[in-house]
């Protein structure tokens, strides 16, 4: 019988029973924290679309994954912001770029911190596409031998894993076998699998410096409205040799960190976004959302809907919040 025997607010009574129904718990050890990389020295640099996140030089990036590891946080995620850019990204698979510098301090001054880096090319080439571009195209074939020796590069570097954001078809085979080849069997790899094209990138352009010159990305990244072709991509990528994968954005797409979740036995990554994250912080500092709410129930539902892995730059305030009991 319905009504009255069941009444579901008994379980809603008070804190103690609500924490113990509760179904979905958010943890620091989920979160990947994104951090930008800029050279110089004692630069701590605000990036103002996306307040509480900072342009971080060598010596302030240490001390900040250092801050977070202490928190909780298992692991970053790099982007870095070269000196100079050129038509093919050489930078991105310099020896003594930006982010392979950025790896060997990290690995150095804190060993367990699990290190994760972008495999991208648009803040790297002069145009800003994530590849190289031919008869006023971009390339595939040609972009993921760049890739390649950008993700050795990480790889010799001491990275723990690479993370390919740029939507070239066979990237993950490439990077894999490039990788086995150069004796980096141990190197893991996250493929951002589904990621749209999407607007909720527009806060992170500024941050890294990344929008395109001409055009938009929409020759590589999905489009918004297909879902059975994230999961042509997903099940593209897990064959390729792909450990982890990504859905992206999070928040428009919870319907793929669902979907994915329950097609495929990996582990699964979902990036909330920059837009996502700065929408947050907008609406709190007009006044119309409790931010540190409004934060907590972004990460509690991407959690919910099957993530296992949540990439956030909240991550640091959520992980206080925790410790504070949540919400
Ligand atoms: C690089 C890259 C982007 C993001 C992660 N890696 C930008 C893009 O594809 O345009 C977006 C991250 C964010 O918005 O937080 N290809």
């Amino acid at each position: 019988m319905a009504f009255p025997l069941n009444r579901l607010r008994r379980l809603r009574e008070n804190a103690g029973i609500r924490s113990l129904v509760r179904e979905t718990l958010v943890s620091p050890q989920d979160f990947i924290y994104p951090l930008f990389v800029v050279r110089g020295r004692r630069v701590r640099r605000e990036i103002a679309s996306m307040p509480g996140n900072f342009h971080l030089s060598m010596d302030e990036l240490v001390r900040e994954a250092e801050a977070s590891y202490a928190q909780g946080i298992p692991a970053v995620l790099l982007f870095g912001l070269p000196g100079k850019k050129d038509a093919e990204g050489s930078e991105s698979f310099k020896r003594r770029g930006i982010v392979q510098q950025a790896v060997r301090a990290l690995k150095k001054e804190l060993p367990d911190l699990y290190v994760i880096t972008d495999v991208c090319l648009c803040e790297y080439t002069d145009h800003g596409h994530c590849g190289v571009i031919k008869d006023g195209r971009v390339d595939n074939d040609l972009t993921l031998r760049l890739l390649a020796r950008q993700a050795l590069s990480h790889a010799e570097a001491g990275v723990d894993m690479v993370a390919p954001s740029d939507m070239m078809d066979g990237r993950v085979a490439a990077l894999r076998s490039a990788l086995d080849d150069g004796g980096y069997t141990r190197t893991a790899l996250m493929s951002y699998a589904a990621k749209y094209s999407s607007a909720f990138y527009g806060p992170f352009r500024e941050a890294a410096d990344s929008a395109p010159a001409f055009g938009d990305r929409r020759t590589y990244q999905m489009d918004p409205a297909n879902a059975r072709e994230a999961l042509r991509e997903v099940a593209l990528d897990v064959e390729e040799g792909a450990d982890v994968v990504m859905v992206k954005p999070a928040l428009a797409y919870l319907d793929l960190v669902r979907r994915v979740r329950e097609r495929f036995d990996v582990p699964v990554a979902a990036y909330n976004v920059s837009g996502e994250f700065s929408m947050v912080k907008a609406a709190e500092r007009l006044g119309w959302v409790d931010g540190k709410r409004a934060m907590m129930e972004v990460l509690t539902s991407i959690k919910r809907a099957g993530a296992d892995i949540i990439i956030t730059y909240h991550a640091r305030e959520a992980a206080e919040c925790l410790k504070e009991g949540g919400l």
